[in-house]
């Protein structure tokens, strides 16, 4: 399976950086030296023009969250069906961020998910441990309690694995952990959802950078990274991208 470098952009970016960073990605996919499938996710301010500048280019676009509800009185959100008219083929789902920030529970990330897809969208839906909970060997509880809540019957989109306290912080786990964790989930994807639960992609995030990418890349069971802060600059994104497995 060809690895998928997503990009988050988290609350960053303006139409003059979008259209420069998503060009240079636009000229790179071009190259068929890139094995790897390329997403980014902007805010939703910038979807639209990104979705534009890539028309007709590999790399895909992403919303980073999105409402349960296809329509109606949510000031200030929006849904599955806004993104996917925008041109986004992707939503990120349940990131920590949106957990910690907005009290996201597994349960709407769950609805969420359903909303997504029936929309059209492919759901990246993020699960990991905080440092309390690793320091307590809770991790693969946690993660395992996570999937069991975020994830409907028939899931068939795209878990990233990003553990709390490794996100924006230039610390990563050891390999032999990432290793473990992408095994575990491996496994809780299979008990959940048979054959189907063993093809889908397990994204690694949290500090990934063009110096850990290739060794992160490389290890057994991991479909990928998604990137915050190093998918803003052109040329690290890119050099995670060259990292990674066709
Ligand atoms: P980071 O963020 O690469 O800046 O650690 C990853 C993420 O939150 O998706």
């Amino acid at each position: 399976m060809r690895q998928l470098i997503a990009g988050n952009w988290k609350m960053n970016g303006s139409l003059a950086m979008a259209g420069a960073l998503v060009n240079a990605l636009r000229a790179a996919a071009a190259d068929k030296a890139l094995a790897c499938d390329l997403l980014v996710c902007p805010p939703a301010t910038l979807v639209t023009i990104a979705a534009h500048a890539l028309l007709g280019s590999p790399v895909a676009v992403g919303g980073q969250d999105c409402h349960a509800k296809a329509s109606g009185a949510h000031t200030g959100d929006i849904s599955a069906a806004m993104l996917r008219d925008c041109g986004a083929t992707h939503v990120i789902l349940g990131h920590s961020e949106r957990r910690a920030d907005h009290g996201e529970t597994d349960a709407q990330v769950r609805a969420k998910v359903v909303a997504a897809v029936a929309a059209g969208l492919m759901p990246i839906v993020c699960v990991g441990e905080t440092e309390a909970q690793r320091v307590a060997g809770e991790q693969d509880a946690v993660v395992a309690a996570q999937l069991a809540g975020s994830l409907p019957d028939g899931f068939a989109g795209v878990v990233a694995y990003e553990p709390v306290w490794a996100i924006g912080t230039g610390r990563t786990p050891t390999e032999a952990d990432v290793a473990a964790m992408h095994a575990h989930i491996r496994r809780e994807l299979v008990a959940r959802l048979g054959a189907a639960g063993a093809g889908l992609r397990i994204l690694y995030g949290g500090s990934v950078k063009p110096s850990n990418a290739a060794a992160l890349m490389a290890l057994p069971e991991v479909g990928g990274a998604l990137v915050g802060g190093a998918s803003l600059v052109a040329e690290d994104f890119l050099g995670i991208a060259r990292a990674a497995r066709g």
